[in-house]
C-alpha cells in the first residue's frame, strides 16, 4: 500500500509539473486539484470489473477457452502497465494477435487513469486462485536450469522485479505463460518499436529453443509459490 501511495504521489507531482510547464504564465493553476488521482477505490473497480468478468471470470480466475488470463495474483504495477499498453495501442499493435485485439477493444471502455487505479485496487484485493486443471506438462527439473537467466528480471522465485519490469510469473496460470512465451517468440507480442518492456522480453523467449523447453520452464514456474499479495512476503 505504501508503495501505491508513493507511486500515486509521484504521478501527481508529474502531472503538476506538466500542467505548470504548459502554462505560458508559469503560474500555478488554481484548477490543479482536478488532476489529482485518488487512491484506487476497490468498490468502483468492482463495478467496472463486471464487464471484464465475461472473459476473465467472476473471481478474475481467467478463462482458458477465451484466452483471457487470470488477473488476481498479479503485481499492481504490472496490471497498470498492461492496461496502459492496451489503451495506448502499444501491446496490441499486431493485428494477427487475436487475443490482444480482443483486449484492445475492451480497453477502450476504460475512460481514464482513475478508472485504471480503481480496477487495480479491486483486482489486487482478490484472493489468488490457482488453476486445478493444468494443461501444460513438462520436466520441472530441466525447467529449473532453463529458468536461471529469467531470474534477472523476474526474481529468483519468479516473484517479479519492478525495476526490471519483469512481472511475477507465479500468480499466472501455466497455459497463459506458455501462450505468451510463444507470442513473444513469434513476434505477435513485443515487436512494436514503442514497446520497450516487450523488447526486453522478446530475445529471452527465443532462448527457449522449442515447445519442450517452453513446457519445461513453465512446469518449473508452476512449482513456485505465489508471493504477490502475500503480506508476509518481503522482497530481498
Ligand atoms: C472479450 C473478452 C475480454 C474482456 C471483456 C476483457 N478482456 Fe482482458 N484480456 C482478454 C484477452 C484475450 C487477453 C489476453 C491478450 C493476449 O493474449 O495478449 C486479455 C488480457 C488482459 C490483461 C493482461 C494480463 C497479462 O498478464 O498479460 C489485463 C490486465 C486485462 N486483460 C484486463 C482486463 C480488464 C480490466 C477488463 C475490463 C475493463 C478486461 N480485461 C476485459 C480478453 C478480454
Ligand atoms: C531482460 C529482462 C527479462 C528476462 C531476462 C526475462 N524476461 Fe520475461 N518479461 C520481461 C518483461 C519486461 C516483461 C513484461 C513485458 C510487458 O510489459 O509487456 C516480461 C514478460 C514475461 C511474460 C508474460 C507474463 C504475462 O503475464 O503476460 C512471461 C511468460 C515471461 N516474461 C517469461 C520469461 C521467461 C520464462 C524467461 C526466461 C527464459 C524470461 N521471461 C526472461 C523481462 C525479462
Amino acid at each position: 500500500m505504501v508503495k501505491t501511495y508513493l507511486l500515486i504521489a509521484g504521478l501527481v507531482c508529474g502531472l503538476g509539473a506538466q500542467a505548470a510547464s504548459s502554462q505560458e504564465t508559469a503560474q500555478a493553476s488554481p484548477q490543479i486539484e482536478d488532476n489529482l488521482l485518488r487512491p484506487g477505490d476497490p468498490f468502483a473497480g468492482k463495478m467496472r470489473y463486471n464487464l471484464c468478468a465475461n472473459c476473465h471470470g467472476i473471481d478474475a480466475e481467467g478463462i482458458e477457452s477465451i484466452g483471457a488470463p487470470k488477473l488476481n495474483g498479479l503485481n499492481d504495477w504490472y496490471l497498470r502497465h498492461q492496461l496502459g499498453a492496451f489503451m495506448n495501442n502499444i501491446r496490441a499493435s499486431n493485428t494477427d494477435n487475436r487475443g490482444a485485439q480482443m483486449m484492445r477493444v475492451m480497453a477502450t471502455t476504460i475512460p481514464d487513469e482513475q478508472a485504471v487505479e480503481d480496477l487495480v485496487a479491486y483486482l489486487t484485493s482478490l484472493p489468488n486462485t490457482t488453476d486445478t486443471d493444468n494443461t501444460v506438462e513438462g520436466d520441472a527439473e530441466v525447467g529449473a536450469a532453463l529458468y536461471q537467466p529469467c531470474a534477472l528480471c523476474h526474481g529468483q522465485q519468479a516473484e517479479g522485479d519492478q525495476n526490471m519490469g519483469g512481472p511475477s510469473l507465479t500468480g499466472q496460470d501455466p497455459w497463459y505463460l506458455k501462450l505468451q512465451l510463444e507470442n513473444f517468440k513469434s513476434g505477435l507480442r513485443g515487436a512494436n518499436p514503442k514497446d520497450q518492456a516487450g523488447a526486453r522480453m522478446m530475445p529471452m523467449a527465443r532462448v527457449l529453443v522449442d515447445e519442450q523447453a517452453i513446457d519445461d520452464v513453465v512446469a518449473y514456474i508452476a512449482t513456485l509459490t505465489p508471493k504477490v499479495n502475500d503480506p508476509a512476503y518481503q522482497p530481498e
